[in-house]
């Protein structure tokens, strides 16, 4: 058996790379150097590789939650490792492990092919395996971390191993440790996915509700898969076609007294209970009512389906992007008295 080569010169480093083609937003920016990481050493290697020391890291999967404001002044790593597998399985579920450069929605319809529902909810996400964490991407009554078993990520600075569970990982709505303290730190190698045996549907989110009807079929993990991916394509934009990264802004949650003096102003409000009390609005209705759905500034617009997706119809730099995301923020701060959070990382 040969052993995996560790030297520094078993990774090969690309200076003054472009980015466009590794962010989905496709702004067109460049990195000092870039590395395409295709095994786990690689990221051990490049720790302790003196030709980047003290240089900053970027992490890049999909790309599909940044958005590049100028050029990256350090070494992006492109995380391609591949693979995924049915790791083990105890009383209530199956175990899946799949490599962080899978792509999302693959990885999704490959565990309905092999029998094993429980993810079909998140179809058409876009992304890698690895970023789902990250995100804790959610989608029509789902979010990752309840699917979620544990990670491994390499600590880049030293390129030690470490394993995380959902605990350490401190998910929150689009949030966790790796998007704020741990932002930088680790690079995740691979997720597994805790798919319980007794399956129950997910299918009472009204358009996927809805779709399920208008085709007449019952909630099964392939329909429910199925509408999704009809639901998805018909409000969401293509990033291969108009770049973008999926929702630009967080729903917003306000206390039970904001929500009840703004509800009293505009009975229409879209919104959602949440357990302790608080309410979620529906940023995307907040920003339609302020008249910004499909409005352009410079090459940086709003879908014109989705009002919470913000595109780039062609050229449009980060600075651009985010010029548009401060217009609509401010606006729909001076009408609603809330504030819209991005969703994305501006670096
Ligand atoms: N709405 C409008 N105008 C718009 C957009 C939405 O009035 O332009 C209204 C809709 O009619 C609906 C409400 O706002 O009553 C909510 O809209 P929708 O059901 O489309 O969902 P969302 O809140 O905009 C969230 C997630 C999506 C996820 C969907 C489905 C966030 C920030 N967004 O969107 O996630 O796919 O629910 O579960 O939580 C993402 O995070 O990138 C993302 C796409």
């Amino acid at each position: 058996m040969s052993l995996p080569d560790c030297s520094p010169d078993s990774v090969s480093f690309v200076s003054d790379a472009p980015l466009r083609p590794y962010n989905t937003f496709g702004i067109d920016v460049r990195a000092r150097l870039l590395c395409r990481i295709e095994r786990e050493d690689q990221l051990i290697g490049i720790a302790h590789d003196s030709r980047v020391t003290g240089l900053r890291r970027l992490v890049l999967g999909g790309g599909s939650n940044v958005v590049l404001t100028r050029d990256f002044d350090g070494l992006v790593l492109l995380i391609e490792l591949h693979g995924k597998r049915i790791a083990r399985q105890d009383g209530d579920a199956w175990y899946v492990e799949a490599a962080a450069g899978e792509n999302w929605h693959d990885f999704v319809a490959w565990t309905l092919a092999v029998g094993l529902p429980g993810l079909e909810n998140l179809a058409l996400i876009p992304g890698t395996v690895g970023a789902a964490p990250i995100q804790n991407i959610g989608a029509y009554g789902l979010e990752m971390c309840e699917r979620f078993a544990s990670l491994r990520a390499i600590e880049l600075a030293t390129g030690e191993i470490a394993e995380f569970d959902a605990a350490a990982c401190r998910f929150g709505y689009r949030d966790s440790y790796f998007k704020r303290e741990g932002r930088d730190r680790f690079a995740v190698v691979s997720v597994t996915f805790k798919l319980p045996k007794a399956w129950t549907p997910h299918a009472d989110y009204a358009d996927v509700a809805r779709e399920l009807a208008v085709r007449g079929v019952a909630a099964s993990p392939q329909a429910i898969f199925d509408a999704v991916v009809a639901v998805r394509r018909a409000k969401l934009p293509d990033p291969l076609v108009l770049g973008n990264a999926g929702s630009f802004f967080k729903n917003p949650v306000v206390d039970a007294a904001q929500f009840a003096a703004l509800k009293a102003r505009e009975p229409e409000l879209v919104s959602y209970r949440q357990p302790d009390g608080r309410v979620k609005l529906a940023a995307g209705w907040l920003i339609d009512q302020c008249g910004w759905k499909g409005r352009a500034m410079g090459a940086a617009a709003v879908h014109e389906r989705q009002a919470l997706v913000l595109v780039n119809r062609g050229g449009a730099t980060g600075a651009q992007v985010l010029a548009l995301a401060r217009a609509i923020q401010k606006d729909v701060f001076e009408r609603f008295g809330v504030q819209l959070e991005a969703e994305p990382v501006c670096l």
